[in-house]
Order: structure tokens, then C-alpha cells, then sequence
């Protein structure tokens, strides 16, 4: 788990200089906020010097091409890389399950850059160099991939981390994966590790090696942080606690808050450019001769605050045939709570009448009153598209929006962003 994508830099290493020198204000939203930040995958060029550390070809650090929201483009008859996530590389990042506003973070998008000086440990202490695995005790002379070396840590004799950034211009990162205190097997449950850094009362994100090298060395191995929640289409400040999730589920990406989940498909786009209505981007499910569905879920949502079900009246999308047939895939449509994995009834698709149509697609609505939940909508946090009989039908869906679930914004108010 934890890892992602190679080419163009779309969200993140925007040298945000303006906003650099903006106050940090504790609490506030809008303000920058006292973080840390580890790193997992990257470059075997950089990680073989840690060969003690864990086995070829990520030597114990992990990959973020698959992570916990599910974001990976596949096409089941191929092999997976960092081309088939959707962010670059640069830009993936790991949320710790304790961060106050964990819940709903599938997609959101943070800015963070370095911060100079000592790295707390789990709670208020400084974190100890002997304390876990020292990079630069087995490499001292490793280089990032623009052949820099490290900077050195300024308190080594004294056996405290810290840590010379390279500068405090900011990245912008989302997030794809999360980072338990324990780690589990999801197959048997057993315990098969523990990340100390994600355990603590200090907010703690994992980047990605290629998000951390442009803030400061990765032999540093972990650093200080200062970040704050954006909207990942304009950066703009958001909300910190509640954290933001957005009440359009899919708009022309699957939108902040929301884990992607396609299953038993032989290909699935998180956005097909042109496929969606208007020519947008839909998210497209090619089922493989198992049959299977899409999920998209707000993890951990039925928290205080987020609720992205609580208020809507119902769920509304676009659906067509991804193979161009004017017949409108006969999907069972549920809703359900994820972490739980409670479900409410099943809703199919030819039960309804379209609200309006446009090419092959036609669009629905369904009152959240009509899955019948044994439980509050507040608990609702997930809702999947299944095939159920078992045909082989593709489909496409795109504007996937929650009506009455929220405004779509997000965004602070002016006076609270300093
Ligand atoms: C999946 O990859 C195979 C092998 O490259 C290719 O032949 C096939 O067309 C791809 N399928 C889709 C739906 O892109
Ligand atoms: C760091 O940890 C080592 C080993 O546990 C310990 O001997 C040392 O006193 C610690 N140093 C500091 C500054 O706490
Ligand atoms: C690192 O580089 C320094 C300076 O060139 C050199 O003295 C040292 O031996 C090198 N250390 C390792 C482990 O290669
Ligand atoms: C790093 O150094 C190597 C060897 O000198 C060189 O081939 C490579 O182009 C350099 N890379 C960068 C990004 O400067
Ligand atoms: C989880 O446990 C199953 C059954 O023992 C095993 O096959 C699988 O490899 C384990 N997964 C991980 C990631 O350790
Ligand atoms: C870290 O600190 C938190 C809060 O004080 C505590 O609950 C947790 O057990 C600690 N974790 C570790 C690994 O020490
Ligand atoms: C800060 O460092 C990063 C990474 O080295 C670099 O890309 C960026 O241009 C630097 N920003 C400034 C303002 O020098
Ligand atoms: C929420 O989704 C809408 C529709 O796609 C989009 O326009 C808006 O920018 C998103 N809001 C945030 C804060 O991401
Ligand atoms: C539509 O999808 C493409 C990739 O296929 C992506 O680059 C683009 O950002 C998406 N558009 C929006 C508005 O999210
Ligand atoms: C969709 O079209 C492709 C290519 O023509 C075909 O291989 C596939 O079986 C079709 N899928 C369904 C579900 O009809
Ligand atoms: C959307 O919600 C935010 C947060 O509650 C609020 O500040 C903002 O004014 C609302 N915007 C609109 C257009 O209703």
C-alpha cells in the first residue's frame, strides 16, 4: 500500500511564495497548521542503500500505486504502474487514521511545506535519531533524483532529529491511502505491523519520496510540516475540522471525500475524457465475465460533522451503456455504511424513470427514503452501482451529486484565512 503516477505535475511543486509568509494559526481555519510528514516509496536508485531494510524492489518503504482509496486505473490484462494512478507521483500522500479530520479524506487535497528545526516525537518529546530506522547512518551520501546531498542534521550529537529544509515553498498533494497506527491483514485480521509515526498526537501525513525530496532531503526521513486543506481545484483554503467532503460524488473526478472502488472489471476509468455528459469526464466500469459494480465511499463518515448523507434528499446521476447501446444497464443501486458494512435495500435501475435523457445517457434520481435503511441516513456513507444478474453490461457514470447534501464549496470564510 501507500504509492502513485510519473509525468506532469498537475496539483503538486507549486511554489506557493505569497502564501509562505502567512501566519500559523493554530486552529483556525484557513491557517496554516503544525504537521509532520514520512515518506514511503520511490526510486529502487535511491532505496537499494537500505537493502537491510526490506526486500527488492521497495526495500520496506512500500509503493503508493495502490492505496486505500482505491484510485488505480487498471487494465486487468496488464501489469500496474505509477501511469495508471491518476495524480503524479509527486502528489500522493498517506493520511495517519488519527488526524482529526480523517474521516472523508479520500481525495482531499493539502498544501504542506517544511518546516526548519527539531522533529517531535509521538507526543511532545524530540524524536530520538536512534529512535526506528536512520537513512543516514547506512548512506550518508545518498542523492534525491536532482543529485543533492544531504544537508546533515544540525543536532545529531545530541541524538535529536532535525531537520535543514531546502526552502518553505509548499507542494500540494491529495490523498490516496491512509496510514493505520496497526497494520492489519484485511484477509485474517492479524496484526502484521505497527507505523509509530501514525500513532501519536502529532497530525501526521506520509508522503510520497517524490512529494518529501522537493521539501527537504529524504535521508532526513521524517520532518516538521506546516499545511493546511485546499480545494484541489483552485487551492483555495478549506475547512479543517469537520474536514471537507464534497456532496458531488463524482463531478469530472471522483471529488474530495470520496474512495473509488470498481471490482471484477477487466478495465475501469476513474475519468474517461469525453465519456461523461456534455463531453466531461465519467467514471466507466468494463465488467469482466464475473460481472461486479463500482463503490464510492466517505470512510469513517458517520462522524459528527461530516454526514454527507444526512441532509440529501436523494442521490441524482448521469448513467449510460459505456459501449454506446441506447439501453441503460439495469444496475441495482445501494446505499450503505462503510466502515460498518451495514447496507440498506437495493434500488434497480428499471424500476425508475428517468429524470430527463441526453444522447445515451439518461439521468436519475432516487430519494434516499427509497433504500429503506434499518439505520439514520447520517450513517449512510457509501453508495455502490451493481450489476446483479450477472449480464455483461459496461456502464458510465458521471455527476454523481448528493441533492440538499451540502453546497459543494467547502471554502472558509474570507475573514478566517489570514
Ligand atoms: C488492455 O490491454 C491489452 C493489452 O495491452 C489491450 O489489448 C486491450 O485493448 C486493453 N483493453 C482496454 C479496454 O483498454
Ligand atoms: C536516544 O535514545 C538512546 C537509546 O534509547 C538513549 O540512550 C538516549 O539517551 C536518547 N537520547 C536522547 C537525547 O533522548
Ligand atoms: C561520504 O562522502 C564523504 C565526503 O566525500 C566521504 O568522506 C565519506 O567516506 C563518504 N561516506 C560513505 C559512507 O560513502
Ligand atoms: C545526476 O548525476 C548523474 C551522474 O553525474 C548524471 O548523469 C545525471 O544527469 C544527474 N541528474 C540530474 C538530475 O542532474
Ligand atoms: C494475509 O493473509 C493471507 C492468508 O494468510 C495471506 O495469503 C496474505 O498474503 C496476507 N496478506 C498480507 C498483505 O500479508
Ligand atoms: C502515541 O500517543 C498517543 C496519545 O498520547 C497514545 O494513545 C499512543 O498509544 C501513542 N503511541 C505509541 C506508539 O506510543
Ligand atoms: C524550493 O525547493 C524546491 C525543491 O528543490 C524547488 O523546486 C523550488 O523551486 C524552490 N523554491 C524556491 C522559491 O527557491
Ligand atoms: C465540489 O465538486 C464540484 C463539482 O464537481 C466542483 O465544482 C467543486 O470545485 C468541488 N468543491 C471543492 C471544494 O472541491
Ligand atoms: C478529466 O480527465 C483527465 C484525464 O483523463 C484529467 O487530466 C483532467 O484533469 C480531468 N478533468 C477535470 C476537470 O478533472
Ligand atoms: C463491449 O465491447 C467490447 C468491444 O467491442 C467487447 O469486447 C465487450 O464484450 C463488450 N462488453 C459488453 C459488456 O458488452
Ligand atoms: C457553503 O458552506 C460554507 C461552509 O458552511 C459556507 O461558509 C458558505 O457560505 C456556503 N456557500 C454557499 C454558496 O452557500
Amino acid at each position: 500500500m501507500r504509492a502513485v503516477l510519473a509525468l506532469t505535475a498537475l496539483l503538486c511543486i507549486s511554489g506557493a511564495a505569497a502564501q509562505a509568509n502567512a501566519p500559523l494559526i493554530q486552529g483556525e481555519s484557513g491557517g496554516w497548521r503544525q504537521g509532520r510528514a514520512t515518506f514511503y516509496g520511490g526510486p529502487e536508485r535511491f532505496l537499494q542503500n537500505f537493502a537491510d531494510r526490506g526486500p527488492p524492489p521497495e526495500y520496506g518503504f512500500g509503493n503508493a500505486i495502490f492505496g486505500s482509496c482505491g484510485y488505480t486505473q487498471q487494465n486487468y490484462t496488464e501489469g500496474v504502474t505509477y501511469a495508471n494512478v491518476p495524480y503524479p507521483k509527486e502528489a500522493l500522500a498517506a493520511l495517519a487514521n488519527i488526524d482529526e479530520d480523517f474521516p472523508g479524506s479520500c481525495g482531499r487535497c493539502y498544501e504542506v511545506r517544511c518546516k526548519n528545526g527539531l522533529v517531535l516525537s509521538n507526543g511532545t518529546s524530540i524524536f530520538n535519531t536512534t529512535q526506528g530506522y536512520n537513512l543516514p547512518a547506512h548512506a550518508p551520501n545518498a542523492t534525491d533524483d536532482y543529485n543533492r546531498t544531504w544537508l546533515g542534521n544540525p543536532t545529531e550529537a545530541l541524538q535529536e532529529q532535525s531537520v535543514l529544509c531546502w526552502n518553505t515553498s509548499s507542494i500540494f498533494v491529495v490523498i490516496t491511502d491512509n496510514c493505520p497506527c496497526i497494520q492489519t491483514n484485511v484477509t485474517t485480521g492479524e496484526v502484521n505491523g505497527v507505523n509509530p509515526p501514525c500513532c501519536g498526537d502529532v497530525y501526521h501525513m506520509d508522503l510520497s519520496y517524490w512529494g518529501f525530496q522537493q521539501l527537504a532531503h529524504p535521508l532526513n526521513g521524517i520532518m516538521m510540516t506546516e499545511f493546511r486543506p485546499v480545494s484541489c481545484d483552485t487551492h483555495e483554503p478549506l475547512q479543517f475540522n469537520p474536514g471537507f467532503i464534497n456532496s458531488t460524488i463524482y463531478g469530472d473526478k471522483v471529488e474530495t471525500g470520496w474512495a473509488w472502488f470498481p471490482y471484477k472489471q477487466n478495465t475501469d476509468n476513474f475519468w474517461l475524457p469525453g465519456a461523461g455528459i456534455g463531453g466531461s469526464n465519467a467514471t466507466c466500469v468494463e465488467l469482466g465475465p464475473k460481472a461486479g459494480g463500482l463503490t464510492l465511499a466517505s470512510r469513517q463518515a458517520q462522524k459528527a460533522g461530516y454526514q454527507p448523507f444526512g441532509k440529501a434528499s436523494a442521490v441524482q446521476f448521469w448513467l449510460k451503456d459505456k459501449n454506446g447501446s441506447s439501453t441503460i444497464p439495469d444496475l441495482s443501486v445501494s446505499v450503505g455504511d462503510y466502515d460498518d458494512k451495514k447496507y440498506c435495500s437495493a434500488v434497480k435501475i428499471s424500476s425508475l424513470t428517468p429524470v430527463q435523457k441526453q444522447g445515451t445517457y439518461a439521468q436519475f434520481s432516487i430519494p434516499i427514503t427509497s433504500f429503506q435503511c434499518p439505520f439514520p441516513a447520517t450513517q449512510i456513507t457509501q453508495i455502490g452501482f451493481q450489476n446483479s444478474d450477472g449480464q455483461l453490461v459496461s456502464f458510465c457514470l458521471d455527476e454523481i451529486v448528493l441533492v440538499g447534501g451540502g453546497n459543494g464549496s467547502g471554502k472558509v470564510s474570507s475573514s478566517s484565512v489570514p
